[in-house]
């Protein structure tokens, strides 16, 4: 849809303000060929602006993480268009991918992902030495943002030391470390007890409440079947079978009751002060 020459030299400070943070027109993805073809994504059309906090609900196997694979350019789109700060992941190369990538998007995964030979520190200082800052920086970076989770005095563990509650904050420090715009989360609570699980919501809620270095709203979305935490979300969007459904379900839409506004979402409506 782009002309590839504008994005290709594209970065995250170059991204124009009041571009939505992903736009998404038509997307399809299937896994195999022919008969035996999965069509996970069976044509998504999405747009999330800036300072959202954006929940993708719906059964195991509707088509979530490949969603958001897609957002995230982990994986390519078949079809469609896949814009992320305005810029289309099909434009770019392996490379410019991988960069962009480590800019501006953070995860965090159901199973944490930790390495678990390493301590904490060291794993949330993976992806700042990935990107060439230099070990000393990385460490006090690293260090901070394991003392904004609540882990200062536990720093120098390895993860196998640490609950399941402490390793998914280890994995949302790593996450945010690299002051990402957008933070994408794969079912984070779906291991972690109620109690544990709020803990965790409320610093990913935290985080879509900042903004990036360059003070652009971040953007969260957080991929989920637990009603419990349903009440975080600005916005809640259904999937079934490969797309999204126009209004998400009344069951939801009650779990989620102090969502303000749902039937007015505007850029704005997730933003306070
Ligand atoms: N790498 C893959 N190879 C083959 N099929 C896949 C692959 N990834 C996902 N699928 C299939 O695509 C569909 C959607 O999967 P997924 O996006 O993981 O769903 P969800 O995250 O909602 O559980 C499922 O039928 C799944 O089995
Ligand atoms: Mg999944």
């Amino acid at each position: 849809m782009n002309p590839a020459s504008p994005a290709q030299s594209a970065t995250v400070s170059s991204a124009p303000a009041g571009v939505p943070a992903v736009r998404l027109v038509g997307v399809t993805k299937a896994f195999g060929s022919g008969r035996s073809a999965v069509h996970a994504l069976r044509g998504v059309d999405m747009v999330v602006p800036g300072g959202q906090l954006l929940m993708l609900v719906g059964p195991s196997g509707c088509g979530k993480t490949t969603l958001i694979s897609i957002i995230s350019g982990v994986l390519n789109a078949d079809g469609g268009v896949a814009e992320v700060f305005g810029v289309d992941w099909s434009t770019l190369n392996g490379g410019r991918k991988t960069v962009r990538r480590g800019e501006l998007i953070g995860f965090v995964f159901q199973q944490f992902n930790l390495i678990h030979t390493l301590t904490a520190l060291e794993n949330v200082s993976v992806p700042l030495l990935v990107r060439g800052v230099d070990r000393h920086e990385a460490n006090d970076r690293a260090a901070q943002a394991l003392k904004d989770v609540g882990l200062g005095e536990r720093m120098n563990v390895p993860p196998s030391s640490l609950s399941g509650g402490m390793q998914q904050r280890v994995a949302i420090a790593r996450a945010l470390v690299g002051q990402p715009r957008l933070l994408v989360c794969d079912e984070p609570t779906a291991n972690l007890d109620g109690q544990t699980g709020q803990m965790v919501m409320e610093l990913i809620h935290t985080a879509a409440r900042s903004n990036d270095p360059t003070g652009q709203p971040r953007v969260v979305i957080v991929v989920t079947h637990d009603s419990r935490i349903f009440h975080y979300a600005d916005r809640i969007e259904e999937m079934e079978d490969g797309r999204l459904k126009s209004r998400p379900s009344q069951v939801i839409l009650d779990e989620a009751k102090h969502i303000p506004h749902y039937d007015k979402p505007s850029p704005d409506s997730g933003e306070e002060s």
